[in-house]
């Protein structure tokens, strides 16, 4: 049997971009704590810092926001793609389908932040206008006089969205924008090592980004939750899980080996947002006993809660429905791809490992 390594430990790149330590749970973004910029600075100065290397000045975040403002509506060919794709068609699916159409020739090698600012603003009027067309609800398109994050919230419930709700959703947006490594930045930045366009890392990185061990995580977190129901029935219903050798969602981590620092921040985002209420009670419940439960199946592992599991809590508690989770996971994460594409365009060589042959040889 080949052995399976995941490339665990292996390093793909150096990068300015994020430290991500998981021995001390550090996450650092161009020199300063994410948990930081996710409560004092808005969506659009995060991703001016990852993209361009700094924070902005006052000026520059101002017309940094109208700038991504005015590009947020969807081009008409766009409206029609989408209009066209069955009810059934996921939406992490519509998000490639909609970036990929998005490739003109201008889009061409070498990566821009312009084309950045492009696929970054367009992408939550794809997802508010499947949803709002899926829902047969009426279609609001964008209003450029709001910020990227209350934009996103005003198109998905028809009206300005209340200041906490927008609040705690931009702390999560910016908590999840960048992480290092991790499989779905290196599956754009593979594909940007080809010279490929940007948009088509993007549509990498959503592809990476749909499945349940990376960011399709949190909808799961939310089924368990709810399967679970009340405290009582935590530890017979997470045990049988173990037992039958299954994966709690939303613990575990390839680099965090102590406990999500993005979780720890988005905890207590979740309990300023709600006070401890019935749900956020049980999950805090259901955290202790998943924890004591993965070091007696899984001694040594050092399995904790992740970023997944307490943003199922903040999506959650601003009604965001299950379905979108890993959307907007994807409105966040948007902006470390596309800040590595960049960086990668800059130091570009083809990724290409090896393989180690293990099957039969020719006869003779
Ligand atoms: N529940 C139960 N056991 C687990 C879990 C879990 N959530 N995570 C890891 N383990 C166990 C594995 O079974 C394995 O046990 P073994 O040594 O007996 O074989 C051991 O811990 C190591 O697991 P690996 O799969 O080798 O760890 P890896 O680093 O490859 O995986 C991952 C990391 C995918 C996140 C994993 O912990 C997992 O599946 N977690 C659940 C899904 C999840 O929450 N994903 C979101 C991650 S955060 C993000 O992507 C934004």
């Amino acid at each position: 049997m080949p052995k399976v390594t995941g490339l665990e430990g292996i390093v793909a790149a150096e990068t300015d971009i994020s430290l991500v330590d998981g021995i001390q749970g550090h996450l650092i973004y161009r020199g300063y704590w994410a948990k930081d910029l996710a409560v004092q600075k808005s969506y659009e100065e995060v991703a001016y810092l990852l993209w361009f290397g700094r924070l902005p000045d006052a000026a520059e975040a101002s017309g940094f926001q109208a700038k991504l403002a005015q590009l947020r509506e969807l081009p008409a060919h766009l409206k029609l793609i989408i209009d066209s794709l069955p009810g059934t068609i996921p939406m992490m699916s519509v998000l490639q389908t909609a970036v990929a159409a998005l490739a003109t020739p201008d889009f061409a090698w070498p990566p821009t932040a312009d084309q950045a600012a492009l696929l970054t603003a367009v992408l939550p009027t794809v997802i508010a206008y499947r949803q709002a067309k899926l829902n047969g609800t009426p279609w609001v398109g964008p209003d450029a006089e709001l910020d990227h994050t209350s934009n996103y919230l005003y198109m998905l419930i028809g009206k300005k969205p209340e200041e906490a709700h927008a609040k705690a959703l931009g702390a999560y947006l910016v908590l999840g924008m960048e992480h290092g490594m991790n499989a779905s930045t290196f599956a754009a930045r593979v594909v940007a090592s080809t010279q490929a366009d940007l948009a088509s890392a993007v549509c990498g990185g959503i592809g990476a980004m749909k499945g349940p061990l990376h960011g399709g995580a949190p909808s799961e977190v939310t089924a368990m939750l709810e399967e679970i129901g009340t405290k009582d029935h935590a530890e017979t219903w997470l045990r049988h899980v173990l037992e039958q050798g299954g994966r709690l969602m939303g613990f575990g981590h390839r680099i965090y080996k102590t406990r999500d620092p993005r979780a720890e921040a988005l905890q207590a985002v979740a309990l300023q947002l709600n006070g401890q209420d019935h749900w956020l009670d049980l999950a805090l419940h259901v955290e202790e006993t998943a924890v004591r439960l993965l070091e007696e199946y899984k001694p040594g592992r050092r399995l904790y809660a992740n970023v997944e599991f307490y943003a199922a809590a903040v999506m959650r508690a601003i009604d965001l429905p299950a379905e979108l989770f890993t959307p907007t996971f994807t409105v966040g994460r948007i902006v470390g791809w596309t800040a590595h594409v960049l960086e990668q365009a800059d130091v570009n060589r083809i990724f290409r490992p090896q393989s180690v042959y293990t099957g039969d040889m020719p006869a003779q």
